[in-house]
């Protein structure tokens, strides 16, 4: 069994193979802009891992990584249009250094190429995973839309939030998995599981994303810090803060929230600080966490095959970037 370092080295170089044509430079050089940027390379690991769980890392899974993996990154330029993100991986995002438009269609031209990886798999497995893989990339845009919309409402509940945020980063999480367990001949029951891991995982994982977006180190984060606080995103801080703050907190945070003035960020922070996000974001990710090892120990393989995952899992949830 291999571990993450492991494994993410091994698909560094596998993902450096050439995934565009070289012409136009002004459509594909942004997209290859944005891929040597690195990142943490995370789900093609967990599909690497699912497969290596079950059997012997195979060529189906390569394909099947690549293709989350190109996903993943479509996601991740298509949402900073969203989110008006300036930065990502430390670097300018695509549509700050290259227009949007052409953010737009470079997001396009990678979801197609992650559809191209897919068409690699062997044509027994195909529908299965392809299935898996239709289903999640529309859950993913379900949540980004629940995400936007949620910006613009006063109040959101712990539920509500949490089934965003299951749509937009858990399912993928888990689909990377499920695939890696698929392809790996896992019987159904495994492959349920492994799923359900990955969906509590990605919970704690997102809970961990948007605690750093507030209280991250910038010179490790990589994105703007601040930025969810200010597009008003509904994360489980501000949600938290909402629920827990005194009558004279409640008035300045709801005053905060209407504004977009200077030191917006500096005072949000502060009040989060006050109503102890802290210890909640410890707690909630904590709950998921222990969820998620609950289901990977169900999963019907000696545990000894399954450290890496919990490796894994536990660096997620405790990650700085
Ligand atoms: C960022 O994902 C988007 C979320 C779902 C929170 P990652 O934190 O995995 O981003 P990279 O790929 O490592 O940059
Ligand atoms: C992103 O959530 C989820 C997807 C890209 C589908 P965020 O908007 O929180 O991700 P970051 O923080 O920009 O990476
Ligand atoms: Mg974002
Ligand atoms: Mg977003
Ligand atoms: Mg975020």
């Amino acid at each position: 069994m291999q571990t993450f370092e492991q494994l993410s080295r091994q698909f560094a170089l596998y993902f450096e193979q050439p995934h565009f044509p070289e012409s136009p430079a002004t459509l594909y050089g942004p997209n290859l802009y944005f891929l040597q940027m690195g990142g943490k390379r995370v789900r093609p690991v967990l599909c690497l891992m699912g497969n290596e769980l079950f059997d012997e890392i195979g060529s189906n899974a390569w394909n099947a990584a690549t293709a989350v993996e190109l996903f993943h990154n479509f996601t991740l330029i298509h949402d900073d249009i969203m989110d008006k993100a300036p930065l990502r991986r430390g670097f300018q995002t695509v549509h700050t250094k290259y227009g949007e438009s052409t953010a737009i269609l470079g997001g396009d031209v990678m979801l197609v190429t992650a559809y191209a990886q897919i068409n690699k798999i062997t044509v027994s497995f195909l529908p299965q995973i392809l299935q898996l893989f239709n289903t999640t990339a529309r859950e993913v845009c379900e949540g980004q839309q629940l995400d936007m919309d949620f910006e613009k409402q006063e109040k959101v509940g712990l539920d509500a939030y949490l089934r965003m945020i299951e749509l937009k980063t858990s399912v993928l999480l888990a689909a990377s998995l499920k695939m890696g367990a698929i392809l790996g001949g896992a019987g159904e029951r495994n492959q349920n599981l492994i799923y359900e891991f990955g969906k509590k995982l990605g919970l704690a994982f997102q809970v961990q994303d948007d605690y750093l977006d507030a209280f991250g180190d910038p010179a490790k984060f990589g994105k703007q810090v601040g930025g969810d606080i200010l597009a008003n995103k509904k994360t489980f801080l501000l949600i938290h803060a909402l629920e827990t703050a005194s009558a004279s907190q409640l008035a300045q945070l709801k005053q905060l929230l209407q504004s977009n003035g200077p030191g917006k960020v500096e005072k949000v922070l502060q009040l989060f600080r006050d109503c102890k996000v802290d210890d909640w974001a410890l707690a909630l990710k904590n709950k998921f966490l222990d969820e998620a090892l609950a289901h990977l120990d169900d999963i019907a393989v000696v545990s000894k095959r399954k450290e890496p995952l919990r490796e894994l899992a536990q660096f997620l949830v405790q990650r700085e970037y």
